[in-house]
């Protein structure tokens, strides 16, 4: 049951959600701030700005993220912070939440809190839009409910229509599944997915291949709306799924910002967070096993006779892997060619590294000799 109480308890598994939220704007803002004249952050469920235990809610993590940037001088263009919450007790607790960050708040950044629902405000705001034939400013909207009602895709496409957008989903997994069979909640998914095919989810009897198919679903129908690149990670509260994060944007070095800053949330590179009192948050270094990534680039680059660095590196970066281009070339490539599971063809001049211009050729897997130890991050 969603908490009635105008501030509520935090959860363990809400903790992994606003850390990745927070590595990624801390590279999303100068990004963003460098190429654009004025950039959105729209928390669209914004909640009332802070937990009972005193924890920071999304809408101050965002606002934190600019004010605290090591990078935030160089960053001039205009930012705009949009909290968007329906409830007015917490769209109320959230005004005086912030009023208390007033004199932090740097000259080229700005924030409203619109008392609305998200579906009426986007609305309104994409419909002036349209009828300015104008876009909507780059733009990291982000979507968390409390369940599946008002969340529609149709207006999640109507975002994504836009050149920059990108959305933040938090994707209630565990409600789904429980209200899969019951028929009176059947206009909810239908707008959720934005189709009906949900419903083949109900004749899939193993659990774990029925997420798999409302993952691969949601994910299509985020692509289909706009999205290029879609990525995910899980929520868990002890052993049970709670949610999962859906992550869409056009942008390639987007998707290897997010696939980054959910690394550093999850270092095991399973991509769940796992919350609980007895499994808590681990930022630890942890081993990674790359051996993934090598098949993974193995079956994409395989059937071609040579392929040029620059496409493997766009491969890394996007959602066609679990693992980023940070990944790739010392901790990858590197032993892979020192294996021989790689030949690499380098330009004149170059003797060693991936520079442009490097040619790859990828052979097996892994080579003859015995594959490297994990690496520490
Ligand atoms: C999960 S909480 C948000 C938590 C917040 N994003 C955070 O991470 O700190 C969802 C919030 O959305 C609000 N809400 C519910 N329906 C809404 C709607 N249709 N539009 C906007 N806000 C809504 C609820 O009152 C609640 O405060």
């Amino acid at each position: 049951m969603p908490p009635r109480t105008t501030i509520w308890e935090l959860d363990f598994h809400t903790i992994g959600k606003h850390l990745v939220l927070k590595h990624y704007l801390d590279a999303w803002l100068p990004i963003m701030g460098q190429s654009n004249r004025r950039v959105l952050f729209i928390d669209a469920f914004a909640g009332p700005g802070e937990y009972s235990g005193g924890e920071l809610g999304s809408p101050i993590i965002a606002l934190r993220a600019l004010i605290d940037h090591g990078a935030s001088q160089l960053m001039t263009n205009e930012f705009v912070y949009q909290f968007i919450e329906k409830d007015c007790q917490r769209s109320q607790h959230l005004r005086t939440v912030l009023s208390d960050m007033d004199h932090e708040i740097p000259s080229n950044c700005s924030y409203d809190v619109v008392n609305s629902t998200f579906t009426e405000t986007l609305t309104r705001e994409l419909d002036h839009l349209e009828r300015q034939r104008s876009n909507l400013d780059p733009a990291l909207v982000m979507i968390d409910p409390f369940g599946v009602s008002e969340t529609p895709m149709a207006l999640i496409a109507r975002i994504m229509a836009n050149p920059k957008a990108e959305v933040y989903v938090s994707f209630m997994y565990d409600f789904i599944n429980r209200f899969l069979n019951d028929h009176s909640f059947e206009n909810h998914l239908d707008d959720l997915f934005g189709t009906e095919c949900w419903r083949q989810a109900r004749q899939i009897g193993n659990a774990d291949q029925r997420k798999q198919f409302l993952y691969q679903l949601y994910s299509g129908q985020l692509k289909s709306s706009g999205a290029r690149q879609v990525l995910y990670f899980e929520m868990y509260q002890g052993s049970r799924l709670v949610y999962a994060i859906f992550f869409g944007t056009k942008n390639l070095e987007g998707s290897d910002r997010m696939k980054q800053a959910i690394w550093r949330v999850a270092p095991s590179g399973d991509y769940r967070f796992v919350g609980g009192f007895h499994n808590q948050l681990h930022l630890g270094p942890a081993f990674v096993n790359l051996e993934q990534f090598r098949e993974d680039l193995f079956n994409k680059f395989n059937s071609i006779q040579e392929v040029d660095i620059a496409e493997v590196v766009k491969f890394a970066k996007s959602d066609g892997t679990m693992f980023h281009s940070g990944q790739l070339k010392r901790d990858t490539l590197r032993p892979m060619e020192r294996e021989g599971a790689i030949r690499v063809r380098r330009p004149a001049g170059s003797t060693q590294g991936y520079r442009d211009g490097a040619k790859l050729q990828f052979l097996s897997v892994s080579g003859h000799t015995a594959s490297e130890q994990p690496t520490l991050i």
